[in-house]
This record gives structure tokens, sequence and C-alpha cells, in this order.
């Protein structure tokens, strides 16, 4: 924009208002009653519009065609009812449901998950569903997406398929507290998935 065109504007901007009854000097209607916006400040606005829109449509997307979601509270559970019989959580641990799909019960607690071994084979699909008995802990596998908090009084679930043979670490990421002097605490708790190779779990079914 010329010198010339941009004073040319400003003065026919402040003409038809005069005195600019806000103070601001921008984005205020001219006397037709259209709202005046800087050419960059209305492009950005459009960029913006355009990327809010874009991720809606992802979000939408991953969620009704991939069956990508947050993990959530699927169910309230109290926590002093986790030993009793009849509650899933009573026997803590993996199930068969069907050839490669599988749910695992899991309890965390200081300082500990019980169980602290998994052992699935390759390609599995795992549904974990997740409680903690007495204060908030939080599950990471490393080296995956899998990543949940562990509250009492809910129970957390994520479904997950582990393509990769290999030991994964899950530990604690929420701070669950410490003893002085105990060899125990936050930082120790943690488990093992093991993702078996197919070979190795041909073996296992066939011994
Ligand atoms: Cu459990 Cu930190």
């Amino acid at each position: 924009m010329s010198e010339q065109t941009h004073a040319n504007e400003h003065v026919a901007q402040t003409g038809g208002h005069g005195a600019d009854p806000h103070g601001t000097g921008e984005g205020h209607a001219d006397d037709n009653g259209a709202l005046h916006i800087e050419k960059w400040e209305g492009i950005w606005i459009r960029v913006a519009i355009g990327m809010t829109v874009v991720f809606i449509a992802a979000i939408t997307l991953a969620a009704l065609s991939f069956g990508i979601s947050v993990p959530g509270a699927t169910a309230r559970i109290n926590p002093t009812t986790l030993t009793q019989e009849g509650n899933p959580f009573a026997t803590p641990g993996i199930r068969e449901l069907a050839p490669g799909k599988y749910e695992v019960y899991m309890v965390a607690q200081t300082w500990n998950f019980v169980p602290d071994r998994i052992e699935v084979p390759v390609g599995s699909e795992v549904t974990f569903y997740l409680t903690a008995r007495d204060v908030i802990h939080g599950i990471k596998f490393a080296d995956t997406n899998v990543n949940m908090m562990a509250l009492p009084g809910q129970v957390s679930t994520l479904k997950a398929t582990f393509d990769k043979p290999g030991t994964y670490n899950y530990i604690c990421h929420e701070y669950c507290g410490y003893v002085a002097g105990a060899p125990i605490g936050h930082h120790t708790m943690y488990g093992q998935l093991v993702v078996l190779p197919a070979d190795e779990t041909a073996q296992a079914v066939t011994q």
C-alpha cells in the first residue's frame, strides 16, 4: 500500500467519523454501518476460523472413524470394596476374551501395580481397566501412547494394540508419596508388559 493511499484512507476514516467516540481507532463501523477490519487482521481471522474448523473436523473424524478418544471414566467404584467377592478388581490380572483379545483389570496402590507383569502375544488387543485403592496414581507405558490416570473411586479404561514385540515398562507418573527412609515410594512403582514374538507364543501354546 502506497503512502498516498494510506494517507487518503486515514483521512476518509477520520473524516467519516469526526471524533472516534470509543477512542479505539480500529474495528469501528463506517458511515454505512459496515465494520472496518484491517487487511491482515481479516486474513488472520479467516486463518484462525479455518484452523478451528479443521481441528473440530479432525477430532470428529478420529472419534467416529477410528474410535480414538481420550481415556475416560467409565464407571464409579467404591475403593473400599475392591477386595470384596464379585468385584472385578478383587482378582486383578489378565483375562483372554478371544484369540488375540485380552482385558486387564489393574489396581494401582502405594507403591505398586497389581499385576506388575503382563504377557501378551504380539498383535494383541488389550482393554485396560484401572482404578486406585488409596491415592491418585498414573500409568504410562514407555514407548507407547498408553497413558492413564488411576483415581480412587473411578475406573479408567483404554484399548490398545501391541504390534511390536518387546518389554515395555509401565511407570507411575503421578507423585504418590514416599515415607522417609523406606526403600520404596513413587519412584519404585512400576511394572512390565511383555509383548511376546509370534514364534514364542506358538511355543508357549504347544508346550
Ligand atoms: Cu503411584 Cu506415583
